[in-house]
Protein backbone atom coordinates (compact mmCIF):
# COMPACT_ATOMS: atom_id res chain seq x y z
CA UNK A 1 0.00 0.00 0.00
CA UNK A 2 1.11 2.92 -1.04
CA UNK A 3 2.20 5.48 2.31
CA UNK A 4 -0.09 8.37 0.53
CA UNK A 5 -3.51 8.78 2.15
CA UNK A 6 -4.26 11.83 0.31
CA UNK A 7 -3.00 13.06 -3.03
CA UNK A 8 -3.65 16.97 -3.88
CA UNK A 9 -2.68 17.24 -7.71
CA UNK A 10 -2.87 20.34 -9.52
CA UNK A 11 -5.84 21.47 -7.14
CA UNK A 12 -7.86 24.40 -8.01
CA UNK A 13 -10.65 26.31 -7.32
CA UNK A 14 -12.02 29.59 -8.45
CA UNK A 15 -15.60 31.08 -7.51
CA UNK A 16 -17.37 32.99 -9.50
CA UNK A 17 -19.46 36.66 -7.44
CA UNK A 18 -20.83 39.64 -8.35
CA UNK A 19 -19.50 39.12 -11.82
CA UNK A 20 -15.84 37.96 -11.77
CA UNK A 21 -13.86 34.78 -11.19
CA UNK A 22 -12.14 35.03 -8.22
CA UNK A 23 -9.19 31.85 -8.17
CA UNK A 24 -8.29 30.79 -4.97
CA UNK A 25 -6.59 27.94 -5.48
CA UNK A 26 -4.16 28.28 -8.00
CA UNK A 27 -3.06 25.11 -8.61
CA UNK A 28 -2.40 23.14 -4.69
CA UNK A 29 -0.06 20.00 -4.66
CA UNK A 30 -0.11 17.96 -1.78
CA UNK A 31 0.43 14.56 -0.56
CA UNK A 32 -0.82 13.44 2.98
CA UNK A 33 0.76 10.64 4.34
CA UNK A 34 -0.51 8.09 6.87
CA UNK A 35 -0.36 9.16 10.71
CA UNK A 36 1.02 12.51 9.61
CA UNK A 37 0.22 15.07 11.68
CA UNK A 38 -0.07 18.53 9.49
CA UNK A 39 -0.35 21.80 10.38
CA UNK A 40 -2.21 24.20 8.11
CA UNK A 41 -1.05 27.90 8.18
CA UNK A 42 -1.66 31.27 6.14
CA UNK A 43 -3.53 34.57 6.36
CA UNK A 44 -6.85 34.92 6.56
CA UNK A 45 -8.35 34.20 3.46
CA UNK A 46 -5.14 32.43 1.76
CA UNK A 47 -7.25 29.27 1.02
CA UNK A 48 -7.26 26.99 4.03
CA UNK A 49 -11.03 26.42 4.89
CA UNK A 50 -11.57 26.05 0.81
CA UNK A 51 -8.88 23.49 0.76
CA UNK A 52 -10.24 21.59 3.93
CA UNK A 53 -14.13 21.44 2.43
CA UNK A 54 -12.69 20.08 -0.77
CA UNK A 55 -10.35 17.20 0.91
CA UNK A 56 -13.38 16.23 2.91
CA UNK A 57 -15.54 16.57 -0.20
CA UNK A 58 -17.79 19.24 1.11
CA UNK A 59 -17.35 21.27 -2.20
CA UNK A 60 -16.06 20.08 -5.84
CA UNK A 61 -13.07 21.39 -7.50
CA UNK A 62 -12.68 23.72 -10.52
CA UNK A 63 -9.81 22.04 -11.61
CA UNK A 64 -6.90 19.24 -10.84
CA UNK A 65 -7.74 15.97 -8.26
CA UNK A 66 -7.74 14.78 -5.09
CA UNK A 67 -7.06 11.05 -4.58
CA UNK A 68 -7.91 9.55 -1.29
CA UNK A 69 -5.98 6.00 -1.31
CA UNK A 70 -5.52 6.41 -4.88
CA UNK A 71 -8.80 7.00 -6.11
CA UNK A 72 -10.01 10.03 -7.66
CA UNK A 73 -12.99 11.17 -5.18
CA UNK A 74 -14.51 13.36 -8.44
CA UNK A 75 -15.26 9.76 -10.01
CA UNK A 76 -17.13 8.76 -7.12
CA UNK A 77 -21.24 8.27 -7.20
CA UNK A 78 -23.28 10.68 -4.86
CA UNK A 79 -23.84 7.78 -2.54
CA UNK A 80 -19.67 6.91 -2.83
CA UNK A 81 -19.00 10.29 -1.62
CA UNK A 82 -21.21 10.42 0.90
CA UNK A 83 -19.71 7.53 2.25
CA UNK A 84 -16.55 8.92 1.55
CA UNK A 85 -17.28 11.95 3.89
CA UNK A 86 -19.15 9.90 6.46
CA UNK A 87 -16.88 7.08 7.08
CA UNK A 88 -13.25 8.52 6.19
CA UNK A 89 -13.25 11.57 7.25
CA UNK A 90 -13.91 13.59 10.49
CA UNK A 91 -14.77 17.07 10.53
CA UNK A 92 -14.01 19.63 13.24
CA UNK A 93 -14.80 23.29 13.28
CA UNK A 94 -14.01 26.21 14.75
CA UNK A 95 -18.05 26.41 16.70
CA UNK A 96 -18.73 22.72 17.63
CA UNK A 97 -21.98 22.81 15.99
CA UNK A 98 -23.46 20.51 18.61
CA UNK A 99 -27.62 19.54 18.55
CA UNK A 100 -28.38 21.23 21.99
CA UNK A 101 -31.61 19.33 22.09
CA UNK A 102 -29.55 16.20 22.90
CA UNK A 103 -27.17 14.76 25.34
CA UNK A 104 -23.63 14.37 24.55
CA UNK A 105 -23.97 10.69 23.78
CA UNK A 106 -27.02 11.50 21.21
CA UNK A 107 -25.02 13.97 19.68
CA UNK A 108 -22.32 11.91 19.06
CA UNK A 109 -24.56 8.67 17.92
CA UNK A 110 -26.02 10.94 15.01
CA UNK A 111 -22.89 9.81 12.47
CA UNK A 112 -23.14 6.26 13.08
CA UNK A 113 -27.28 6.66 13.00
CA UNK A 114 -27.03 8.41 9.39
CA UNK A 115 -24.82 5.44 8.38
CA UNK A 116 -28.07 3.12 9.89
CA UNK A 117 -25.77 1.28 12.27
CA UNK A 118 -28.10 -0.43 14.80
CA UNK A 119 -28.83 1.70 17.87
CA UNK A 120 -27.30 -0.32 20.27
CA UNK A 121 -24.20 -0.42 18.28
CA UNK A 122 -24.45 3.69 17.67
CA UNK A 123 -24.72 3.85 21.87
CA UNK A 124 -21.69 1.64 22.69
CA UNK A 125 -19.29 3.22 19.80
CA UNK A 126 -20.47 6.74 21.10
CA UNK A 127 -19.65 5.90 24.67
CA UNK A 128 -16.22 5.03 23.64
CA UNK A 129 -15.93 7.94 21.63
CA UNK A 130 -16.72 9.82 24.93
CA UNK A 131 -14.58 7.75 26.54
CA UNK A 132 -11.76 9.16 24.44
CA UNK A 133 -11.84 12.30 24.90
CA UNK A 134 -12.40 11.91 28.48
CA UNK A 135 -15.99 12.77 28.58
CA UNK A 136 -17.06 9.44 29.91
CA UNK A 137 -18.75 11.05 33.18
CA UNK A 138 -20.81 13.46 30.96
CA UNK A 139 -22.54 11.15 29.01
CA UNK A 140 -26.43 12.76 29.47
CA UNK A 141 -25.37 16.45 29.50
CA UNK A 142 -26.40 18.10 26.98
CA UNK A 143 -24.46 20.97 25.29
CA UNK A 144 -25.56 23.97 27.39
CA UNK A 145 -24.51 21.84 30.29
CA UNK A 146 -21.06 21.57 29.28
CA UNK A 147 -18.30 23.77 29.22
CA UNK A 148 -16.91 25.25 26.14
CA UNK A 149 -13.85 22.84 25.92
CA UNK A 150 -16.04 20.07 26.95
CA UNK A 151 -18.45 20.65 23.98
CA UNK A 152 -15.67 21.07 21.97
CA UNK A 153 -14.21 17.20 23.04
CA UNK A 154 -17.93 16.23 22.06
CA UNK A 155 -17.48 17.30 18.75
CA UNK A 156 -14.47 15.37 18.59
CA UNK A 157 -15.71 12.40 19.67
CA UNK A 158 -18.63 12.99 17.08
CA UNK A 159 -16.06 13.49 14.36
CA UNK A 160 -14.00 10.07 15.52
CA UNK A 161 -17.04 7.91 16.61
CA UNK A 162 -16.96 6.67 12.61
CA UNK A 163 -13.20 5.95 12.86
CA UNK A 164 -12.25 8.01 10.23
CA UNK A 165 -8.89 7.69 8.32
CA UNK A 166 -8.16 11.34 8.46
CA UNK A 167 -9.23 14.46 11.30
CA UNK A 168 -10.00 17.86 9.32
CA UNK A 169 -10.05 20.18 11.74
CA UNK A 170 -10.86 23.70 11.35
CA UNK A 171 -9.40 26.22 14.10
CA UNK A 172 -10.47 23.72 16.39
CA UNK A 173 -9.33 25.86 19.17
CA UNK A 174 -10.28 29.00 17.99
CA UNK A 175 -12.99 29.92 20.37
CA UNK A 176 -11.53 28.69 23.37
CA UNK A 177 -9.44 30.52 26.03
CA UNK A 178 -5.61 29.14 25.81
CA UNK A 179 -5.44 26.61 28.54
CA UNK A 180 -8.57 25.02 26.92
CA UNK A 181 -6.79 25.18 23.49
CA UNK A 182 -4.20 23.70 24.60
CA UNK A 183 -5.55 20.78 26.11
CA UNK A 184 -7.30 20.53 23.27
CA UNK A 185 -4.36 20.38 21.25
CA UNK A 186 -3.13 17.40 23.12
CA UNK A 187 -6.25 15.47 23.08
CA UNK A 188 -5.50 15.72 19.10
CA UNK A 189 -2.18 14.65 19.20
CA UNK A 190 -2.73 11.58 21.52
CA UNK A 191 -5.35 10.53 18.80
CA UNK A 192 -2.11 11.20 16.15
CA UNK A 193 -0.08 9.31 18.78
CA UNK A 194 -1.99 6.43 20.26
CA UNK A 195 -4.65 5.49 17.41
CA UNK A 196 -2.62 6.60 14.50
CA UNK A 197 -5.14 8.84 13.02
CA UNK A 198 -3.60 11.56 10.53
CA UNK A 199 -4.54 15.21 11.53
CA UNK A 200 -5.05 18.05 9.00
CA UNK A 201 -5.67 21.13 11.48
CA UNK A 202 -5.86 24.64 10.60
CA UNK A 203 -4.22 27.19 12.92
CA UNK A 204 -3.30 30.55 13.38
CA UNK A 205 -1.06 29.65 16.17
CA UNK A 206 2.87 29.21 15.31
CA UNK A 207 3.48 28.45 19.01
CA UNK A 208 0.98 25.15 18.45
CA UNK A 209 1.73 24.62 14.35
CA UNK A 210 5.41 23.49 15.49
CA UNK A 211 3.99 20.80 17.65
CA UNK A 212 2.60 18.92 14.29
CA UNK A 213 4.87 17.04 12.53
CA UNK A 214 4.88 18.98 9.22
CA UNK A 215 3.66 22.60 8.93
CA UNK A 216 2.12 23.19 5.71
CA UNK A 217 1.90 27.25 4.26
CA UNK A 218 -0.77 28.49 1.64
CA UNK A 219 -0.21 31.76 0.53
CA UNK A 220 -1.82 33.45 -2.84
CA UNK A 221 -3.51 30.02 -3.78
CA UNK A 222 -0.19 28.06 -3.59
CA UNK A 223 2.09 26.06 -1.10
CA UNK A 224 4.66 28.97 -0.37
CA UNK A 225 5.83 26.42 3.11
CA UNK A 226 6.20 22.58 3.71
CA UNK A 227 8.65 21.85 6.31
CA UNK A 228 8.51 18.76 7.88
CA UNK A 229 9.94 18.40 11.91
CA UNK A 230 12.93 16.79 12.53
CA UNK A 231 13.39 13.88 14.82
N1 LIG B 1 -18.48 30.75 -1.80
C1 LIG B 1 -17.58 31.72 -2.01
N2 LIG B 1 -17.81 32.68 -2.95
C2 LIG B 1 -16.91 33.66 -3.18
N3 LIG B 1 -15.73 33.78 -2.54
C3 LIG B 1 -15.44 32.86 -1.59
C4 LIG B 1 -16.36 31.79 -1.28
N4 LIG B 1 -15.80 31.04 -0.30
C5 LIG B 1 -14.62 31.61 0.00
N5 LIG B 1 -14.40 32.70 -0.78
C6 LIG B 1 -13.20 33.57 -0.75
O1 LIG B 1 -12.06 32.74 -0.81
C7 LIG B 1 -11.01 33.24 0.00
C8 LIG B 1 -10.48 32.13 0.86
O2 LIG B 1 -11.46 31.78 1.83
P1 LIG B 1 -11.15 30.75 2.98
O3 LIG B 1 -12.37 30.67 3.82
O4 LIG B 1 -10.65 29.47 2.39
O5 LIG B 1 -9.96 31.47 3.75
P2 LIG B 1 -9.15 31.01 5.04
O6 LIG B 1 -7.73 30.86 4.64
O7 LIG B 1 -9.82 29.86 5.67
O8 LIG B 1 -9.24 32.32 5.96
P3 LIG B 1 -9.51 32.47 7.55
O9 LIG B 1 -8.15 32.30 8.18
O10 LIG B 1 -10.00 33.88 7.69
O11 LIG B 1 -10.51 31.47 7.97
C9 LIG B 1 -11.58 34.42 0.77
O12 LIG B 1 -11.08 35.61 0.22
C10 LIG B 1 -13.08 34.29 0.58
O13 LIG B 1 -13.70 35.53 0.52
MG1 LIG C 1 -10.92 29.61 7.42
Amino acid sequence: MSNILLGVKKLVKSFDHGGKTLRILNSVDLDILHGESIAVLGASGAGKSTLLHLLGGLDTPSGGNIFFEGSDIAKYSSKELAAYRAEKIGFVFQFHHLLQAFTAVENVMIPCLIRKMDREKARSKAKKALDVVGLDHRLTHRPGQLSGGEQQRVAIARAIVMEPSILLADEPTGNLDSNTGQKINELLFDLNGKLGMTLFVVTHNTQMASLFSRQVTLADGVVTGDDRREN
